[in-house]
């Protein structure tokens, strides 16, 4: 496995990579979750392709408030894990590296960011679409994977290379979680313990609030379960079509339920699908 930290390295890298090329994008502080991503990649890319996975803690995609230099990088481990899932190569650069001192131009996508997380973390998508259009400007993958965990994540991506990359494949992976059913995330490590028991109820509402009718009943009942169970009044609960991730009022197609709450200073999103349940009219 080759570590890669300029875009040099990487450019002579991917010149000689075989094909499929396939990309996983991660900010670092591996879990199980990303490796997951990197099982996947691998079998896309097949015995004979190339699995390039990036760690990088995008700036662009943190507000001032929020926590980027806190952040855990624990690079050693995470190079590990990587070479453990069969990566051929790691591309870990630099934030100069990325964004050259003085640089002034950004990708956004501006219909499917717009809601939910978009809503409250204003340039947070833009700075997602700009690293992540950098990598695949750099790496020219043939796919590249994400976690639906991410869920609108996933979908603004989608959109972002439908429009500017036709022809790159974007794979969504299902959402690894611990046992108690609390999705992985690299922020869960902030969790005191006694935050961590209470985090766990927050995907036991949605799961439990997904088997109502409408999208109110939903709505209703994973706001009162999730503040009863976790003590924290929700960021958000919402249900969205699955594609445009527009509010729905009737589960007439398929819909996501989508929520975030912040326990403590830990801020946890999380999503189910509902299937469709009565006919389109
Ligand atoms: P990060 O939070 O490190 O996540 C990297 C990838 O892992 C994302 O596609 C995310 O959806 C996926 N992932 C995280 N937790 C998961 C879980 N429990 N199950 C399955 N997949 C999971 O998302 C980012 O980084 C950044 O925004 C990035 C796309 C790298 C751009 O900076």
């Amino acid at each position: 496995m080759r570590t890669l930290s300029t875009l040099a390295e990487l450019a002579s890298f991917r010149t000689r990579a075989p094909s499929a090329v396939v990309l996983v994008p991660t900010m670092g502080a591996l879990h199980t979750g990303h490796a997951a991503l990197m099982d996947a990649a691998r079998s896309r890319a097949g015995g004979g392709g190339t699995v390039i996975v990036s760690i990088f803690v995008n700036p662009t995609q943190f507000a001032p408030h929020e926590d980027l230099d806190k952040y855990p990088r624990p690079f050693e481990a995470d190079l590990a894990r990587c070479h453990e899932h069969g990566a051929d190569a790691v591309f870990a650069p630099s934030v100069p590296e990325m964004y050259p001192p003085g640089d002034s131009t950004f990708v956004e996508e501006t219909t499917l960011s717009r809601g939910l997380c978009g809503a409250r973390r204003p340039s947070h998508f833009r700075g997602v679409c700009t690293v992540v259009a950098k990598l695949f400007h750099l790496t020219r993958p043939d796919a590249a994977i994400f976690g639906e965990k991410d869920f609108q994540q996933l979908a603004v991506i989608g959109r972002m290379a439908r429009d500017l990359f036709p022809g790159l494949e974007i794979i969504g992976c299902p959402t690894v979680r611990e046992p108690d059913g609390l999705a992985l995330s690299s922020r869960n490590r902030y969790l005191a313990p006694e935050e961590r028991r209470r985090a766990a109820a927050f995907p036991a509402a949605l799961r439990t609030a997904a088997e109502n009718s409408s999208p109110r009943e939903v709505i209703a009942t994973a706001t009162a379960l999730i503040t009863q169970g976790t003590g924290s009044v929700p960021e958000y609960v919402e249900v969205v079509d699955a594609e445009t991730l527009e509010p729905l009022q009737t589960l007439d197609r398929p819909a996501v339920l989508a929520a975030a709450v912040k326990i403590g200073e830990t801020r946890l999103i999380d999503n189910v699908h509902l299937a469709a349940r009565h006919a389109k009219i």
